[in-house]
């Protein structure tokens, strides 16, 4: 049996990730920003929310199953854009887009992939394309090209990030961009055989240090080089009228993600955007964030009957998904878990992580007494 099969949860395939990753790359994934205390909101929101379970109700022939856009999924998952995804495991962007076919569930694309949408797009998977603005909007434009002719049709515009957020412990352990070659690395991968082998040498032997697949080719840098080109930078300049040059530039669906206040939802659904993430970026850019599940409700009144609205950052049981789905969500985003399961075991492994968190949520269905998600909302439910 691969090891990744004996692992039961979510905790127990992060546990393999750690072991398999350098501890720098490792730390990218996992942790937060500053003094994480966006992280630990995250942990304690979802551990203090109550849903209160109805009784003797027939919850036979439940399914965890939620049309989205239009189309029935068996799964109210969609899997997050990861920056890099593609030094987890060789190729494992193409991976983890396959773990969302087998499962029935979109992958979006980060605009930080490794891999292109272009050969991601031969998975055959539902992809969503992740942007983030560059300074150089004639680039940005481009970059839109290349993603609609790849049949892409739902773009989610990242909106928290305006500058990149301070994670000290990147710094110290040379996992910056640009990673930093250094004794202290090179001891950390020496310390990760199967990774070195399985991953970095491969990666070396393709054409030398990766880099990121979607940077216009004057200016695509590896990710030991020194920061990116001004052009290419994170804008900080990213407003509304980004939106409404997106909204008359992209003919599909516009997400925007990383919204956290009512009054950004409500203008959302007023700049005529089909949907909101609504998400603190997994803990990892604001420290001072509230967590999504406590300011979902707010949103839900604000823009509930308007917009779709789906949410993410924390989930790591079927019951956190519960939560959020419970809170108004049409669907949750899947960030760290697929990576941890990616990394522990690759494609299957991802698969696998999404398995778990499916049963967890099928079994709190029935201890809940629902037979749909959609019943979820009709719970008592507390969130502090
Ligand atoms: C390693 C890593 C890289 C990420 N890169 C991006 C990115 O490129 N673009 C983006 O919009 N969000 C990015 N995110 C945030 C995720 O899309 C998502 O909001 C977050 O991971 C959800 O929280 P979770 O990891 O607890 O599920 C990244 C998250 C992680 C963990």
């Amino acid at each position: 049996m691969p090891a990744h099969q004996a692992c039961l949860n979510i905790d127990e395939l992060r546990q393999r990730a750690r072991r398999f990753l350098p501890r720098g790359l490792f730390e990218y994934i996992d942790r937060g920003t500053e003094d994480e205390s966006a992280l630990r909101r995250l942990r304690d929101s979802f551990e203090q929310a109550e849903l209160t379970p109805r009784v003797l109700v027939d919850c036979n022939g439940r399914h965890t199953g939620v049309t989205l856009f239009g189309r029935d999924r068996p799964l109210p998952f969609v899997i997050a854009p990861t920056a890099a995804a593609g030094l987890v495991r060789y190729d494992g962007e193409v991976l983890l887009a396959r773990a969302a076919r087998a499962a029935g569930i979109p992958f979006c694309v980060s605009t930080q992939s490794i891999t292109s949408i272009e050969a991601i797009a031969e998975s055959g998977a539902e992809l969503w394309f992740q942007l983030y603005v560059w300074r150089d909007r004639s680039l940005t434009h481009a970059l839109l090209d290349r993603v609609a002719a790849c049949g892409v049709d739902t773009l989610i515009l990242t909106v928290d990030t305006a500058v990149s957020p301070k994670r000290e412990y990147n710094r110290h352990n040379g996992f910056n961009v640009p990673v930093t070659p250094s004794l202290r690395g090179a001891l950390d991968v020496a310390r990760r055989p199967a990774w070195a082998a399985g991953v970095l040498l491969r990666l070396l032997a393709d054409g030398g240090w990766p880099g990121y697949a979607h940077y216009p080719p004057q200016f695509r840098t590896r990710i030991t080089d020194a920061a990116a080109h001004d052009p290419i930078r994170l804008c900080d300049r990213v407003s509304w009228d980004d939106v409404a040059e997106l909204r008359r530039r992209w003919a599909g669906r516009i997400i925007l993600k990383g919204l956290l206040a009512p009054e950004d939802a409500l203008r959302a659904s007023e700049a005529g955007v089909e949907a909101i993430v609504v998400s603190n970026h997994g803990g990892r850019n604001l420290d001072s964030a509230p967590s999504p599940l406590t300011v979902l409700p707010r949103i839900m009144d604000a823009v509930g009957g308007r917009m779709t609205v789906l949410a993410d950052s924390g989930v790591r049981r079927g019951s956190d998904a519960a939560k959020l789905l419970a809170a108004g969500a049409a669907a949750v985003l899947l960030g760290r878990a697929p990576l941890f399961g990616l990394a522990a075991g690759g494609q299957a492994g991802a698969e696998h992580a999404l398995a778990i968190l499916q049963d967890e949520l099928d079994r709190s269905l029935a201890l809940l007494g629902c037979r749909t998600v959609a019943e979820l909302r009709g719970l008592s439910a507390r969130y502090r």
